[in-house]
């Protein structure tokens, strides 16, 4: 009797110091439990979905401001629920055909179908991992080199292959994610290979940021590909980032404790901004002579976030994740389900980071699963797309 009341008891102690420490936390900022939300209607925006079967499941987004066009990591919104390494599914036959392809669209230029003049940027010079030359993109960077280049950083969830280049099973040894960088002159279509990052550092890569030099930081979203482990992150956390010298092996730039860092950017101080699709920390990095994060800061907005995405001022516009389980729900049907976002504007003042709601559409009216959203400031335009979600979207100032 006696020992069971103190069983309870300590059940009780037990189960208080969870809730406290991990249930608390996770039910109500990462699971958005009974938060109150706005309509889209609230907003000084029009918005509208740009509907076409080559802008499903754009998760990573980049706008080059001063050549006004818009490039998207588009993957297909089937692909991405069934080969998706960060939410372990593994499933190689659920690729696209024709793998992912970097869509550009000229913002200026709308055209009689609405569709911004859309069309893909090939690349040349790149087999893939069976000789068939597909990608299977996800987070991405993009530097300007020179008046008539840009240099894009892919994320490039490979399947594994044998050395006869036939699949391996990826649900036991999970995908084979690169670094692929090409060259692409403004205004072409073909993109040229320029090398291939393979490092067993970089293992479940999900955003990148070009640090200059040929350097680059990138976040694994979890503590391995596969395995009993990466259940437990949830909770526990295990992702990391790593930083990559422009020779040489990478390694990892933090202690392996981050939960579920995501959409990683550089923001214009140079500063490494490292949002996570599970917490509300967004952390304030900066990298050390050593190759080292040095956390200098915290923001926090109150929930998750997918990618963060830097606009020609500065700011840092976020794609927020009011209820995640909703997210992960359209996993089992992109086309059926929907998710509420919200996106916020990070600024930096003299005062410390100023944070702001820019948008909320908690009926899911026209903006749904958002996982990118970059804001034009010429026109005040912001551009989105998700992982899962069948179109992008696109808000004009009213
Ligand atoms: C993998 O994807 C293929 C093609 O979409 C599908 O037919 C198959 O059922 C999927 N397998 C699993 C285990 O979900
Ligand atoms: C992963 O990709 C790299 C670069 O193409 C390749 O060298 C390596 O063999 C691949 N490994 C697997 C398991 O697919």
């Amino acid at each position: 009797m006696g020992s069971s009341l103190r069983n309870i008891g300590l059940g009780v102690v037990f189960f208080a110091v969870f809730y406290q420490w991990y249930l608390k936390e996770f039910l109500f900022v990462s699971c958005g439990l009974g938060r109150s939300m706005q309509s889209i209607d609230e907003f000084p925006y029009t918005c509208s979905r740009l509907r076409h079967e080559r802008l499903e499941g754009c998760e990573d987004l980049w706008l080059d401001d001063e050549a006004r066009v818009l490039y998207a990591a588009c993957s297909g919104s089937i692909a991405r629920s069934q080969w998706n390494q960060g939410m372990s599914r593994l499933n190689v036959s659920g690729r696209r055909p024709g793998g992912s392809e970097l869509m550009a669209l000229n913002i200026d230029s709308p055209g009689s179908d609405g569709l911004f003049g859309l069309r893909s940027i090939k690349p040349t010079s790149y087999d893939g991992a069976t000789g068939d030359g597909t990608l299977d993109l996800v987070g991405f960077d993009v530097e300007v080199i020179d008046a008539a280049t840009l240099r894009f950083w892919l994320i490039n969830q490979r399947p594994p292959v044998d050395v006869d280049r036939r699949y391996l099973d990826a649900s036991k040894v999970g995908a084979n994610a690169t670094i692929d960088v090409f060259e692409l002159k403004r205004g072409g279509n073909k993109m040229v290979h320029v090398k291939t990052v393979a490092d067993p550092a970089i293992y479940s890569p999900n955003g990148i940021a070009a640090m200059g030099k040929g350097s680059f930081v990138t976040s694994n979203d979890h503590s391995g590909k596969v395995g009993l482990r990466k259940q437990f992150d949830l909770f526990l956390g295990g992702g990391n980032v790593v930083y990559c010298p422009s020779s040489g092996a990478c390694r990892p730039a933090t202690p392996s404790a981050l939960l579920f860092p995501n959409g990683l950017k550089r923001g214009t101080d140079g500063l490494v901004y490292v949002p996570s699709a599970v917490g509300d920390a967004i952390r304030v990095m900066q990298l050390q002579p050593d190759g080292r994060l040095k956390e200098i800061e915290i923001i926090k907005l109150g929930m998750p976030v997918d990618n963060l995405a830097v606009d020609a001022n500065g700011d840092i516009y976020a794609a927020g994740l009011p209820k995640l389980l909703d997210l992960v729900a359209t996993m089992d049907d992109p086309f059926g389900k929907d998710a509420p976002s919200t996106i916020w504007r990070i600024s930096k003042t003299t005062t410390g980071y100023k944070t702001e709601k820019v948008l909320e559409d908690k009926d899911k009216r026209v903006i749904s699963g958002v996982t990118s959203a970059r804001h034009d400031v010429k026109t005040g335009r912001i551009f989105m797309g998700g992982a899962l979600t069948p179109y992008m979207m696109i808000c004009e100032p009213k």
